[in-house]
């Protein structure tokens, strides 16, 4: 008889955000005159920029003449694209990654949740608490952790690295072993980053213990202070011991059109096997290539062009931080990150538990946020809000949390 896998059974119900749609949905029904703002979910509302869509348009063209056709990709990206992300992204920050140690793939997400399978089962996984659910979850599908405790808030057998406000939301080394570290700098849901000091102490702390630290750098493209690292390469060592994720989700607005990457240097080995070479084999034999079309996109936004276009874009972002930061400032709210981040992080007034502030928020300011519990325990009492509306929604929902 088949069997399912019932690692899947010790996932948690209902997913964070469909909790929070189905909420909007009821209050939109029973008060369908009033104008809701979501300043929830971590999507973008900026189309893409003009040397992006000048080049898709391009791309498209080629794939209906027989000479300039493509089919299938190559498993692991072009190398137009590898090629250019290798330079821009690494080379010229000083980062000693070629072309050939850079895996596209259509997202970040696939990456940080595939990227375990060519772990062994019994690794020990390390993720900050709060967390973006993707590592953990994927680590509980194929079964690398034990079952979920109700009281904890959290799954057996997995280390959770606490992130509070007195440790600015950046973990302290875990006191119990841990294999598989995963760290993402700037931080969702927190806002808050990582200096290259710090960022030195993990690699080192991973090199001695014979650690492999997953870094997603989603949001790096917001950094904009000089001591923040954007890539964990910029670290001594860290080719031993690391690989990166990224993706252009957030970079350049390419949530709708998929396209990332993951960095495994050919020196990462663990019992002398090649990490790069397994995880170049799995790619292989279940993805089957990013589109042409997407790639070429990507291509664009590293163009002289494209890089500009993308800066204003995230410019314009940046501001609705800095409206929301200063509204909350202005309503006396505790608060951090949305400097090098897309993310602010609110501290809940009053203590209120995080579900309850979303519910005042949406009930008395008609405003969608995310509440910090989702994203695990020491997230209660918090609560995220994104700045990725446009301006006249980030001024009328602050507008609003003002008048609280
Ligand atoms: C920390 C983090 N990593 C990865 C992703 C997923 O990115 P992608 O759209 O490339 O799958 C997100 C998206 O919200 C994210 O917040």
């Amino acid at each position: 008889m088949a069997k399912i896998n019932d690692n899947y059974l010790k996932l948690q119900g209902s997913y964070l955000f469909s909790t929070i749609g189905k909420k909007v949905r009821e209050y939109e029904a029973a008060n369908p005159d009033k104008k809701i703002i979501r300043l929830g979910i971590g999507d973008v509302t900026q189309p893409l920029v003009p040397a992006v869509i000048e080049a898709l348009h391009k791309a498209v063209d080629e794939m209906g003449i027989a000479e300039s056709f493509k089919g299938y990709a190559p498993d692991l990206g072009y190398a137009f694209l590898r090629e250019v992300i290798a330079q821009k992204d690494f080379k010229d920050r000083g980062c000693s990654i070629e072309a050939d140690e850079i895996f596209v793939s259509d997202g970040a997400k696939c990456d940080c949740g595939n990227i375990q399978e060519i772990f062994g089962l019994d690794n020990k996984i390390a993720v900050c608490d709060p967390v973006y659910p993707v590592y953990v979850d994927s680590n509980v599908m194929a079964g690398r952790t034990g079952v979920f405790d109700e009281a904890a808030g959290q799954f057996k057998d997995v280390v959770y690295m606490p992130c509070t406000s007195e440790n600015a939301f950046v973990p302290e080394l875990p006191k119990e072993k841990a294999d598989l570290i995963y760290l993402c700098f700037p931080n969702n849901p927190t806002g808050a980053v990582i200096k290259k000091s710090e960022l030195q102490n993990w690699v080192d702390y991973a090199n001695k213990n014979g650690a492999v630290i997953l870094y997603d750098a989603a949001y790096e493209a917001f950094i904009e202070e000089d001591d923040v690292p954007h890539s964990i390469f910029e670290c001594k060592g860290a080719e031993t011991c690391a690989i990166e994720f990224r993706s252009f989700s957030k970079t350049a607005g390419f949530t709708g059109l998929r396209l990332g990457f993951t960095v495994i240097p050919k020196a990462l080995k663990l019992d002398g096997v090649s990490v790069h070479d397994l995880w170049a084999r799995r790619h292989g034999t279940k993805y089957n290539g990013a589109p042409y079309i997407v790639q070429r996109a990507g291509e664009a936004v590293y163009s002289d062009e494209g890089r500009k276009q993308i800066k204003e874009q995230i410019a314009k972002y940046k501001v609705n931080a800095k409206i929301i930061a200063e509204g909350l400032k202005e309503a006396g709210y505790e608060f951090s990150g949305g400097i090098n981040a897309p993310y602010i992080w609110l501290k809940t007034p009053g203590n209120m538990s995080s579900w309850d502030f979303f519910d005042l928020l949406l009930d008395k300011a008609n405003v969608v946020g995310t509440p910090g519990v989702g994203f695990g325990p020491h997230g209660e009492h918090y609560f995220r809000l994104t700045a990725f509306g446009s301006k006249a929604n980030t001024e009328e929902a602050m507008r609003r949390i003002k008048l609280l």
